[in-house]
């Protein structure tokens, strides 16, 4: 029947995901290779012997663990379940994320090329995407992306590294950028696959253990920054993209 959809929504651009052909990898939707490791595989076969069951809405146990394992992450500040929100793929936060911080209008800030989910669901929530051109070598332009903001801006995405070409904004820059950054605009710093960049091991044994040897550390801007969001998945290093498991460290408000 006419009229009932929101029209706006017709103008919505397609969201393209990589070609599913048996046995081919979807490159283009960055998919692991390797299956998930045999414990993984064992705990997912347990949890489904109590699909009758509802479970715990609140999903405590879970963001518990990524609260106590994440503040372990060298610079990172003390995180409780309360600074941590789970949804379903980090793709979902994202978009929780702009309806939590956007009303009719408001603008959403994020590089362009990056993760082309960032304009549909900014739009989805009915705000106005606002993509800021990478500079010519593809990395993100963060100066770019300030001259961007308006008083209109309530959110802004920093893909670190970046979809799709691989560049990574480093620490000093980032936070060189966040200084920057007006305190009631939320930042949301997307690092699905911090997990790729290793450069950050050599010589550190302290990274150990918090997962994450990369030469950025979005949780220890989170210190500096109150308006700082980490936000990650399970999808991508941990090769689990089909449970649909992603995770955001933020402030007990914003989460
Ligand atoms: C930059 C980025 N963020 C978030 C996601 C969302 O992944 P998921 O919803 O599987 O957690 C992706 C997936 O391709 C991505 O490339």
């Amino acid at each position: 029947m006419p009229g009932m959809v929101r029209s706006d929504l017709s103008k919505l651009p397609a969201y393209v995901p990589g070609k599913a052909l048996p046995d081919a990898l979807r490159l283009a939707s960055n998919e692991t290779a390797a299956a998930p490791l045999p414990a993984v595989q064992e705990a997912v076969a347990k949890a489904a012997a109590g699909l009758n069951r509802y479970p715990d809405m609140g999903v405590s146990a879970l963001r518990g663990e990524l609260a106590e394992w994440l503040s372990r992450t060298p610079g990172a500040p003390e995180l409780t379940a309360d600074n941590i929100a789970v949804g379903n793929g980090s793709s979902a936060l994202c978009l929780q994320a702009i309806q939590a911080t956007c009303q009719d209008g408001d603008e959403v800030v994020f590089p362009w090329r990056s993760f082309e989910a960032y304009p549909i669901l900014t739009q989805i929530a009915g705000a106005r995407p606002v993509a800021v051109p990478l500079s010519s070598d593809y990395r993100i332009d963060l100066d770019a992306m300030l001259a961007a903001v308006t008083e209109r801006t309530k959110l802004i995405f920093v893909c670190n590294p970046n979809n799709p070409t691989g560049t990574v904004v480093p620490q000093a820059q980032l936070a060189e950028f966040l200084a920057q950054v007006p305190e009631d605009v939320q930042v949301v710093l997307d690092e699905a696959y911090i997990e790729y960049d290793r450069s950050g091991l050599a010589g550190d044994a302290s990274a150990e253990g918090a997962g994450v040897p990369a030469s950025v550390n979005g949780l220890a801007l989170m210190t500096q920054f109150p308006n700082v969001a980490v936000c990650r998945t399970f999808s991508k290093a941990y090769g689990l993209a089909g449970v649909r498991l992603g995770y955001l460290a933020g402030s007990e408000e914003f989460v």
